[in-house]
C-alpha cells in the first residue's frame, strides 16, 4: 500500500475511534461530575459585615470583619495588592517577583473609615468593607462594593465611571471595549473552540483575569490572581464572580505604559526572542511528509519569497503520539532540518500535552510510573480522547511531572528542531456534548498543597508553557527559546508567544483579529498573530492577502490552516497577488531591526510593540473605541483594510504630524479622514520625529522623518542574534535647526556594529548641502529599483561610521 492510502486509512479509523471515545468521554465526564463535583451553595450570599479589628502592617494594614478579613499592602507607592480571604491563597504561577524594596505607607483611622495611602494613592475601607482608590490629587478612580461570598465563590463588584472603558481580559473575540457588549458575561475557563471561532465566541484559548478602565479621570489596571473559573461582566457595575479561592487582586493607575510597565514587573518581562523568529512562518496542518515541507521551502526559493520557519502539525507524528516522529514520513528529521537550516529555515515542532494510553507507549509508562498524571479524586488517572485518542494528562502543577516533562524535548532538539508549537493545552479534549476538558473534580497537586481542576484548568498551558521554557534553557542554554502556546495564563509571556487560534475565514474573522490583538497586548501577552487567511475555509486572493498586509505589522507572523483548507502559500493565488506578497514580505525582513528593537524594549520594559490608539492620549476619547488600527512601536501607525473590496477606510489620527511610509505625503492628526488604500497597499504612517532603522543585507538603512517641532530620535538594539552574550544599543537624535537638521549618534554596549554601511534616507526635506562629521559628503535621490522596499524614496546619504551630520534644507 502506498503512502497515501496508509495515511487516509490510518485518519479513517481515527476519526471513528476518536467519535466513540469523545461520546463515552462525554458520559463519563458527566457521571464524575455528578459523583464528586462540588454542589451549588446552598449557603446565603453573604458580605463581610461590620469591621471589626485593625492591624498596622510595614506596607500597609490587615482589617478583620465579622465573616472575612482583607489585606491592604502597597507593593510600589502605584501598585496595591488586596487580598479577601477566607478561600486558598493562590499559588504563585503568574508572579514573577515576589520582594518589593520598602515603600513608605500612612494608615490613618477617619470615623468608620481606615485610609491606607502612599505618596501616590489612597485606598479607603469603609466600616462594611467597600475600598475605594483615589490618586494622588484625590481624584476617585474606583469605587469597589463590598465583596460577597457564597461557599466558596466570591463576587466582586466595582462601580464603573459612566464613560469608563474596559479593555483586556486576554484573548477575546469581542470588541476591543469590553463594555460595549452590556450584559455580556465574559468567562474566565480556556475553551478549545474546536477548529472555528468567529466574532462573538467566548471565551476562548486564553483568559487572564486583567483588565484596564480607561477614563479621562484616570485610569487603572486590575489583575485577580484568581485562576478559578470566573464570569466578568461589565455594566454599570464591573463584577467579577469566582468559584473559588481567596479574591487576590493588584491594582495600579497611571497611564497605558505605567500600568503595563507595573503589571509586568509583577508578572515578568517576556524575553526576547531569537531574531529569525521575527521573520516570516509558514505552516499548514497537512504538510504529510517530509517531501511536503521540502517542495514548499523550495516554491519560496524559486518565489524568491524570505521563509524563516516552517511548523510541522500533527502530521509529522507517530499515531499523533507527542514527542514522536513519524519514522515512515519524516525518514531523515536531522539531516531535513539541517537541510532546511542552511536555507534559513526553522523547524517548528507541535507538541500536545495529551499522552496516549498505550503500554507501548514509552512516555506513558513512564508517566504512569512516576505518577505525573492527573487523576480523580479515587486516585485513578484521567483519560480522556484528543488526537491519539484516550490520553492521560500530566498534571504541570506538580514539580516532577514539569521535569519529567522537560526531559522529552531533548530527542527533538537533537533532531535539530528548532522551537515548539504547544497545541491542545487549553486542555481541549474531544467530547460531543458539555465542557471540552477535563472533568472539575480533577485532582492536581498545586505544589503540594492540592487542588482541583476548577482552579487548575486555567494555569494548565502556563504551566506546560513553563515546563517547556525551562528545558530549552537547560538543554541549549547558549540559545534562547521559542515557544509558541495556544493557551496559558498571566505570566504566559515569560515563556512563549502566543497565535490566536482557529479564526474563521471571513472578512469578520480579519476584523476580529485586531481586536484580538490589541486586547492582549493590554493583557500583558505582546506577542501574537493571527492565522493568516483564517483557519478553516479558503479565503480568496483579496481577503488573503488584506490578512497578510495586517500581519506583516504583527509580531507573529505565520500563514496557518486546517488540513481541509486548500494549500496556502503566496504563490498559490498568482499574480498579482504573489508580488504583493513580495514586497510585503521585504519590508518586514526590512523592518526587523526595528521588531528587534521593540522585543528589547518590551523585554527591559513590559511595554507591548502593538498599542491602541489612545496609547500616547488616554484622555482623548475620539481614540478610545478605535478598534481597526494600532501603532506598532512609537513611529509607525497601522490602518489595515477590513472590508471586502474597500478600497478607501476612514482613519482617526492621533495627535501629532505623520508622514504616509508609501509616498511622504505629511498630515496633522487629530483629525479624521478618509485615506485611499489600493489592494497593493496598506496605510501606514510615521511619525514626524522618528527614525524608523531598517536594514539590507549589511547596510543599516536610517529612515529620517523630521520631527516638525524640535527633536526626535530612534534606536536599534542589536547583538548576535540569539543567545546571551554581548549587546548594543545605537541611539540617533535628530534635532531641527534653523538651517535644517541635525543627526547625531551615540552607542552603548560592546558588541561590535554588525552593519558594513549606513544609508541615511531623509524624507520630507529638499536637501542642499550634507556634512558628515563635518566633510561635505554627496547624497542623491535613489533610483527606484535600489529602494528596499515600498517605501517613499528619500533623499540618501551613504555613510559609514558617524558622529553627527549636519542637512542644509528645508522641509517640503
Ligand atoms: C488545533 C489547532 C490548530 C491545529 C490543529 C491540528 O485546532 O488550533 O492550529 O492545526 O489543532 O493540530
Amino acid at each position: 500500500m502506498n503512502i497515501k492510502k496508509q495515511i487516509a486509512l490510518r485518519l479513517r479509523t481515527i476519526r471513528l475511534e476518536r467519535f466513540i471515545a469523545s461520546l463515552i468521554y462525554s458520559w463519563q465526564r458527566d457521571r464524575i461530575e455528578r459523583q464528586y463535583g462540588k454542589p451549588k451553595p446552598s449557603e446565603p450570599m453573604q458580605t463581610p459585615g461590620q469591621l471589626q479589628g485593625l492591624k498596622k502592617t510595614d506596607r500597609g494594614a490587615w482589617m478583620q470583619f465579622e465573616r472575612a478579613a482583607v489585606q491592604v499592602e502597597f507593593l510600589k507607592s502605584d501598585f496595591v495588592r488586596v487580598t479577601w480571604e477566607p478561600g486558598w491563597l493562590p499559588v504563585p504561577y503568574a508572579i514573577a517577583k515576589e520582594t518589593w524594596p520598602e515603600v513608605k505607607v500612612t494608615v490613618e483611622e477617619n470615623r468608620d473609615k481606615i485610609l491606607i495611602s502612599s505618596s501616590q494613592l489612597t485606598a479607603i475601607v469603609s466600616g462594611e468593607g467597600s475600598i475605594e482608590f483615589l490618586d494622588e490629587s484625590g481624584r476617585s478612580l474606583r469605587q469597589e462594593l463590598p465583596p460577597q461570598r457564597q461557599g466558596e465563590q466570591w463576587t466582586h463588584g466595582a462601580k464603573l465611571r459612566s464613560r469608563e472603558r474596559i479593555y483586556g481580559l486576554g484573548e477575546r473575540a469581542a470588541p476591543f471595549n469590553l463594555r460595549l457588549q452590556q450584559g455580556k458575561k465574559y468567562r474566565m475557563w480556556h475553551y478549545d473552540a474546536g477548529g472555528l471561532y468567529g466574532p462573538g465566541m467566548d471565551p476562548l484559548y486564553l483568559c487572564i483575569p486583567v483588565y484596564v478602565g480607561l477614563h479621562e479621570n484616570g485610569s487603572y489596571l486590575i489583575f485577580y490572581e484568581n485562576s478559578f473559573d470566573a464570569n466578568f461582566s461589565f455594566n454599570d457595575v464591573a463584577t467579577a464572580e469566582f468559584q473559588g479561592g481567596a479574591i487576590r487582586y493588584y491594582f495600579t493607575a497611571g497611564n497605558p505604559r505605567q500600568l503595563l510597565g507595573n503589571y509586568s514587573e509583577l508578572t515578568g518581562g517576556p524575553p526576547l526572542p531569537p531574531r529569525w523568529v521575527f521573520g516570516y512562518h509558514q505552516s499548514r496542518w497537512g504538510y504529510e511528509t517530509e517531501k511536503a515541507v521540502r517542495d514548499t521551502a523550495n516554491g519560496f526559493e524559486k518565489y524568491d519569497l524570505p521563509l524563516s520557519a516552517i511548523h510541522l502539525d500533527i502530521d509529522c507524528k507517530d499515531n499523533f503520539r507527542s514527542f514522536t516522529i513519524d519514522p515512515d514520513r519524516f525518514p531523515k528529521l536531522r539531516e531535513f532540518n539541517r537541510e532546511m537550516e542552511a536555507k534559513g529555515v526553522r523547524i517548528i515542532a507541535i507538541v500536545n500535552p495529551g499522552v496516549k494510553r498505550d503500554r507501548n507507549n514509552k512516555l506513558y509508562r513512564e508517566g504512569v510510573a512516576q505518577e505525573v498524571f492527573s487523576t480523580l479524586p479515587n486516585g485513578e488517572i484521567i483519560h480522556a480522547p484528543v488526537w491519539p485518542v484516550m490520553s492521560a494528562f500530566p498534571d504541570f502543577t506538580h514539580p516532577l511531572a514539569r521535569h519529567w516533562w522537560s526531559r522529552q524535548y531533548e530527542y527533538l532538539l537533537d533532531l535539530g528542531v528548532c522551537g515548539f508549537w504547544h497545541d491542545m493545552n487549553d486542555p481541549g479534549v474531544f467530547t460531543l456534548w458539555g465542557d471540552a476538558t477535563l472533568p472539575t473534580p480533577t485532582r492536581h497537586f498545586m505544589e503540594g498543597r492540592g487542588g482541583d481542576h476548577r482552579e487548575a484548568h486555567n494555569l494548565y498551558g502556563l504551566l506546560q508553557a513553563r515546563a517547556g521554557y525551562e528545558a530549552l534553557r537547560d538543554y541549549r542554554p547558549e540559545q534562547r527559546p521559542f515557544i509558541v502556546s495556544r493557551s496559558g495564563w498571566a505570566g504566559l509571556q515569560r515563556y512563549a508567544w502566543t497565535w490566536t487560534g482557529d479564526i474563521e475565514t471571513s472578512w469578520a474573522g480579519l476584523r476580529q483579529t485586531v481586536s484580538t490583538v490589541l486586547g492582549l497586548s493590554l493583557s500583558g501577552i505582546p506577542y501574537t498573530g493571527p492565522d493568516i487567511g483564517g483557519f478553516k475555509g479558503n479565503p480568496n486572493a483579496e481577503l488573503y492577502l488584506r490578512w497578510f498586509q495586517l500581519s506583516t505589522f504583527l509580531p507573529f507572523c505565520r500563514t496557518h490552516s486546517a488540513n481541509n483548507a486548500k494549500p496556502r502559500t503566496p504563490w498559490t493565488y498568482g499574480e498579482p497577488t504573489s508580488s504583493c506578497v513580495r514586497d510585503l514580505l521585504r519590508l518586514r525582513y526590512g523592518l526587523i531591526p526595528y521588531f528587534y528593537t521593540l522585543g528589547w524594549e518590551a523585554q527591559e520594559t513590559g511595554i507591548p510593540p502593538i498599542r491602541p490608539l489612545f496609547w500616547e492620549e488616554p484622555d482623548n476619547s475620539q481614540l478610545w473605541d478605535v478598534e481597526d488600527a494600532f501603532f506598532l512601536g512609537d513611529a509607525l501607525l497601522v490602518y489595515p483594510i477590513v472590508f471586502a473590496k474597500a478600497r478607501s477606510r476612514l482613519a482617526i489620527v492621533p495627535r501629532g504630524y505623520w508622514y504616509r511610509l508609501s509616498d511622504d505625503s505629511r498630515l496633522q492628526g487629530s483629525r479624521r479622514l478618509r485615506l485611499d488604500v489600493p489592494l497593493a497597499e496598506i496605510a501606514v504612517f510615521v511619525k514626524a520625529g522618528s527614525i524608523l532603522p531598517m536594514e539590507a543585507g549589511k547596510t543599516l538603512i536610517l529612515h529620517l522623518y523630521p520631527p516638525v517641532e524640535d527633536r526626535g530620535e530612534g534606536r536599534v538594539y542589536s547583538d548576535a542574534g540569539d543567545g546571551y552574550g554581548p549587546w548594543r544599543l545605537d541611539g540617533f537624535e535628530m534635532t531641527r535647526t534653523a538651517e535644517g537638521l541635525e543627526l547625531n549618534w551615540h552607542s552603548q554596549g560592546t558588541y561590535p556594529f554588525v552593519y558594513q554601511m549606513v544609508e541615511l534616507h531623509l524624507h520630507g526635506m529638499k536637501l542642499q548641502q550634507v556634512w558628515v562629521d563635518d566633510r561635505e559628503v554627496r547624497f542623491g535621490s535613489p533610483a527606484p529599483e535600489t529602494s528596499p522596499v515600498k517605501i517613499a524614496p528619500g533623499m540618501v546619504v551613504c555613510c559609514d561610521r558617524f558622529q553627527q551630520v549636519r542637512f542644509l534644507g528645508r522641509m517640503d
